[in-house]
């Protein structure tokens, strides 16, 4: 790990304050370069803490997993680590990171899309037993990858619950890449592979997973997909002695981008009736898994961006940054409205400017919400993009031979780290083939 010297002595302003630190936010891109990500782990405490809280009201065992796709940076899996946190984990790549940053086997749940048996005996071997399957292929690879490793995994079923959900991504349509139907007269259905897996001497049956998208604006979608689940089990019940250990309800707890969303509290007084019910339907208690990507960590992480170039087209202000959408992809996928602050801006009667990305791609502009301050905003100012720690990182990618920036990371006792090193332009160039120009394939 590599420190930074910290460059003040006493407590600095918080980053994620929403008046930033102009001294030290410059000070550090001195240091590292722009555009760079900036990591508070305080915050991500603080959200992981709020959700476990929240969930805390449920009677029966509730687990947080934190989503690795999120944001698999060894510094935040290596904190979440030590809260103990669970961890959803949907490759084998994902896996080695976690364990390598100080993550237990006995605390993943293993949801892949892949579901190879050659892959479930590679995470077996690992110790991973919580798996959850989504086909039945995956269902046989998985009970013949415990076979094959003398062991017994515990599996659950993703099911698809086929519900309306409002969300920024949505995973629940009626025809999905995700989880099965739960109907019996499906081919490939939960009601099918419970018996399956049920009848199986060789691994322990867990429950079910759902997971009904990202940034979920309204979670009476829950109770659509929880009564469901309901339905399904009093349905095995009625053939056969059977009780479910593990529930898990995915991802999407929302995070406020500006606009305003339910809280976890507010999700989860939506939701605790309804698993109630499944308790008393159930005949027991089992573990609630509460999976969270975006909530743990988008609000942790800004990007710190330069204003390298400005002009007026007619009398509409424009205004480039160095940082875009290679860096920040839900900008051109989804048009995700970050919050901007121009660091240190004087105030201005101007009307707030455009705001570009420097990437050649029509679709690389920031919208520009009610939240964002961008008075002063003049070439050289730092501009900070906020809550920008989930899904982001992740997609870095290296269009118009682009380094991945700089990722500085804050612990919670205020000392500062690299946690990522900006990439070197040369080692970009060889990566991307520069140092085999000279290399035959030889093809037999
Ligand atoms: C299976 C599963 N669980 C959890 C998540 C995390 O969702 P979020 O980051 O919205 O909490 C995802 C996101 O795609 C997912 O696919």
């Amino acid at each position: 790990m590599e420190k930074i010297s910290l460059l003040y002595k006493e407590e600095k302003t918080a980053f994620t304050q929403s008046t930033y630190d102009e001294q030290l936010l410059n000070y550090l891109a001195e240091k590292v370069g722009t555009p760079y990500y900036l990591t508070d782990e305080q915050k991500i405490g603080k959200n992981y803490s709020k959700l476990k809280q929240a969930y805390s009201i449920y009677r029966g065992p509730s687990l947080i997993a934190y989503s690795v796709k999120a944001n698999f940076n060894p510094f935040i899996l290596n904190y979440l680590s030590k809260l103990d946190s669970y961890f959803d984990v949907t490759s084998p790549e994902e896996l080695y990171f976690l364990l390598k940053s100080g993550g237990k086997p006995e605390n993943v749940i293993y949801t892949s899309v892949t579901e190879m048996e050659e892959e479930y005996r590679n995470v077996m071997s690992k110790g991973i037993r919580k798996i959850v399957v989504s086909s039945m292929r995956g269902l046989y690879n998985a009970i013949e990858a415990g076979k094959m490793l003398n062991i017994t995994p515990e599996i659950s079923i993703r099911v698809n619950p086929e519900v309306q959900v409002r969300a920024e991504v949505r995973s629940a349509m009626k025809v999905s890449k995700f989880g099965v139907p739960l109907n019996g007269t499906n081919p490939e259905s939960a009601y099918k592979m419970v018996k399956i897996l049920l009848d199986e001497p060789n691994v322990k049956f867990g429950g079910f997973h759902f997971h009904l998208g990202s940034q979920l604006e309204d979670p009476n979608a829950y109770l659509q997909a929880l009564e469901k689940i309901k339905q399904l089990i009093l349905k095995v019940k009625k053939e056969r002695e059977f009780k479910i250990n593990f529930l898990d309800i995915g991802g999407g707890t929302p995070v406020n981008y500006g606009v305003k969303v339910p809280s976890p509290d507010d999700i989860v007084k939506t939701v605790i009736d309804k698993i109630n019910e499944l308790v008393d339907v159930n005949g027991d208690f089992f573990a609630l898994v509460v999976e969270s990507g975006r909530y743990v960590v988008a609000e942790s992480t800004v990007m710190v961006s330069k204003i390298v170039n400005s002009k007026y087209y007619g009398n509409k202000k424009i205004i480039y940054l160095d940082a875009g959408y290679h860096y920040l992809l839900d900008i051109a996928l989804l048009q995700q409205v970050y919050p901007l602050e121009v660091v240190g801006g004087n105030e201005t009667n101007e009307e707030k400017p455009i705001v570009a990305g420097r990437l050649c791609d029509s679709m690389d502009v920031f919208q520009v919400g009610s939240e964002s301050r961008l008075d002063g905003a003049e070439t050289g100012k730092l501009v900070v993009i906020k809550n920008v720690g989930a899904y982001s990182v992740v997609f870095n990618m290296p269009f118009h031979s682009q380094v991945k920036p700089a990722i500085v990371y804050r612990t919670s006792d205020g000392k500062y780290y690299l946690a990522r090193k900006r990439q070197e332009l040369e080692s970009l160039y060889e990566e991307e083939g520069g140092s085999l120009l000279k290399e035959k394939l030889e093809v037999v």
